[in-house]
């Protein structure tokens, strides 16, 4: 093909070609480290890891966790812009069994669902840069929510009957915060770790389930086998405890004391990010996707604005606002509609007694509202300058089968293997508007497969299955792919390699991939240090598809070769060799 001059705008590295490599690949320039993979210390004092997993649940708990995610920079001290010392906060999806104990699954204990509680949840780190080098801190602010880690509820749903176990008859206090997959960062400098798939852990093997509970998923045939040794799991003898996940749990890495707190005014269901983006009066809008096919987009609005003078103003904001979910239409036009008790048929009559019965089960209230059903909402990003909206929906492949669904507007391709990316932009480009106008940004695919439902729009490197997503500074989208390892051995899904991270110009529309990661991961959490010269990402679940205790490295020996024992998740973090802005 002739060589054709391309403005590739905001884009300033030469793409890199897919990989079914083992290991990282970035663009020529460019360097990177591997630091806190799962089973390092979180405090550099703190115990090792065991090449064989032999280290007991203690250990575990002051160790960093399994499948890292979602993530964030807190520059230290709060307030400062420092781009060389700060505290890295990473979410901990979820977990394999079989990596985590010597002999996976072969027996089960009481301490191995303690450990299986101890390698979810959160991590604090503190990173200092050493030359170019990123190095783990002995620290005060290192910490380790898990699983079993106190919480506290807070908002309209507080005490609420349906919250209420034998263990806390209040309904006023959780143990653990499970599967936080994205996440969010409030403009006043707090973290928001999202339950996604928190379903899976729970079990409920009776005749009777609850509607709430077929609504969201609760399993009925154990996974985790939690419950036969923590009983809070067993969905029969313990119906509100699941009630107790799917929530988005604020806290203060600055405060290694703090105690979570699940902000039950954010509604409840499968969280992937909760995005804040500042309105012009200081008030704050979250947006939030529920990961789940034909589930809904929401966006949570604060009643009062945001002090920037004064943190402890901000303590509560969470507790009090609206929360909206979106309709899409199909002439382009978008609206909000508000999941506020007493109005658009939120009522008693309606099965909804109180503010409280609307936010426990969000999903019931968005069906009855008339939301959009989409392909799993993922993560959400928001531009910069014009607060722009774009939200990855990952792949569908149930659209229009028998008895469900077709292809709409927001979600154009029945049997959606690859997934696209919407975006929108808010009525006067103010983020508490109740309308907005959206298109769609990008279908994945390549243009010229003959197959309609396969043929995507991407003008540059392809790529399938967008999960993470991310606006840096500049206003460059990061996209991060998750094909997961049942995909991609289906023969549709083989041209594009590894998961990988491109990055697309907004303006223009071209996508360059920047990034591959190593055999059977996904590739998710972006952030970037304030002056926007580290990058850091994370490479989730190395060898999925292919680990066993009795072979786990068969698959990926990712990242410290055969010798190491097995795969673990990692931080990766990168830098461009001259110095330079990561991207230009
Ligand atoms: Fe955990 Fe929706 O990705
Ligand atoms: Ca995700
Ligand atoms: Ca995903
Ligand atoms: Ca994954």
């Amino acid at each position: 093909a002739p060589a054709v001059a391309r403005d590739w705008g905001l884009i300033g590295f030469a793409g890199i070609p897919v990989s079914d490599a083992d290991e990282i690949r970035v663009p020529a320039g460019y360097s990177f480290k591997v630091i806190q993979r799962w089973g390092d210390p979180v405090s550099a004092e703190g115990p090792a890891f065991a090449a064989d997993a032999s280290q007991t649940w203690a250990e575990q708990a002051r160790q960093m966790g399994m499948h890292h995610d979602g993530m964030h920079f807190f520059p230290l001290p709060h307030g400062a812009n420092r781009s060389d010392h700060g505290l890295l906060v990473v979410n901990h999806e979820y977990i394999d069994q079989q990596l985590l104990h010597p002999d996976g699954t072969g027996t089960w204990t009481p301490d191995k669902v303690r450990k299986d509680l101890a390698a979810h949840g959160v991590s604090v780190t503190e990173l200092r840069r050493v030359g170019q080098d990123w190095v783990v801190q002995a620290s005060p602010f290192a910490r380790r929510l898990t699983g079993d880690t106190p919480m506290r509820m807070s908002g309209p749903a507080t005490g609420a009957e349906a919250l209420r176990t034998a263990a806390d008859p209040d309904g006023l206090t959780v143990l653990g915060t499970l599967n936080n997959c994205a996440h969010g960062v409030t403009p006043w400098g707090t973290y928001l770790a999202c339950e996604e798939n928190f379903q899976t852990y729970f079990v409920n093997t009776s005749d009777a389930v609850p509607p709430l509970q077929e609504r969201y998923g609760i399993l009925t045939q154990s996974f985790y086998r939690w419950e036969e040794h923590d009983e809070r799991f067993d969905a029969a003898a313990h119906p509100n405890e699941p009630n107790r996940f799917g929530w988005v749990v604020e806290f203060d890495p600055y405060d290694p004391e703090s105690v979570p707190v699940k902000r039950t005014a954010l509604g409840r269901f499968r969280h992937e990010s909760a995005t804040a983006s500042l309105a012009p009066d200081n008030r704050c809008a979250f947006y939030m996707g529920d990961d789940a096919r034909f589930e809904y987009i929401y966006k949570f609005v604060t009643n009062q604005p945001y002090d920037p003078d004064s943190r402890d103003a901000n303590r509560d904001l969470l507790d009090d606002g609206v929360l909206y979910v979106a309709r899409f239409e199909p002439d382009g036009s978008g609206r909000w509609i508000a999941l506020a008790h007493g109005q658009n048929g939120l009522t008693a009559e309606n099965g909804f007694a109180d503010q409280a019965a609307v936010l426990i089960n969000a999903r019931g209230a968005g069906d009855l509202v008339g939301a959009t059903k989409m392909d799993r909402p993922e993560w959400t990003a928001v531009h910069p300058v014009t607060k722009d909206v774009y939200v990855t929906l990952t792949n569908n492949t149930r659209r229009g089968g028998e008895g469900q669904p077709g292809a709409d507007a927001a979600n154009p391709r029945n049997d959606n293997a690859f997934g696209h990316i919407l975006r929108w932009r808010e009525a006067g480009n103010d983020p508490t508007a109740t309308a907005f106008a959206w298109e769609v940004f990008l279908l994945c695919g390549d243009p010229a497969n003959p197959d309609v439902n396969r043929r995507g729009t991407i003008d540059g490197d392809h790529f399938a299955a967008p999960d993470g997503l991310w606006f840096d500074g500049r206003g460059l989208l990061w996209i991060q792919t998750d094909i997961s390892a049942g995909s991609l051995l289906r023969d549709h899904h083989r041209p594009f390699g590894n998961n990988a991270m491109l990055a697309a110009d907004p303006n223009t529309g071209a996508v360059r991939r920047f990034l591959t990661g190593p055999r059977g991961c996904e590739i998710t959490g972006v952030i970037m240090t304030p002056d926007q010269r580290t990058l850091f990402i994370n490479v989730q679940h190395p060898g999925e598809g292919g680990t066993s205790p009795a072979n786990p490295t068969e698959l990926s020996a990712w990242p410290d070769g055969p010798e190491g024992g097995r795969p673990r998740s990692a931080t990766v973090v990168i830098w461009k060799a001259d110095g330079g802005l990561i991207g230009t």
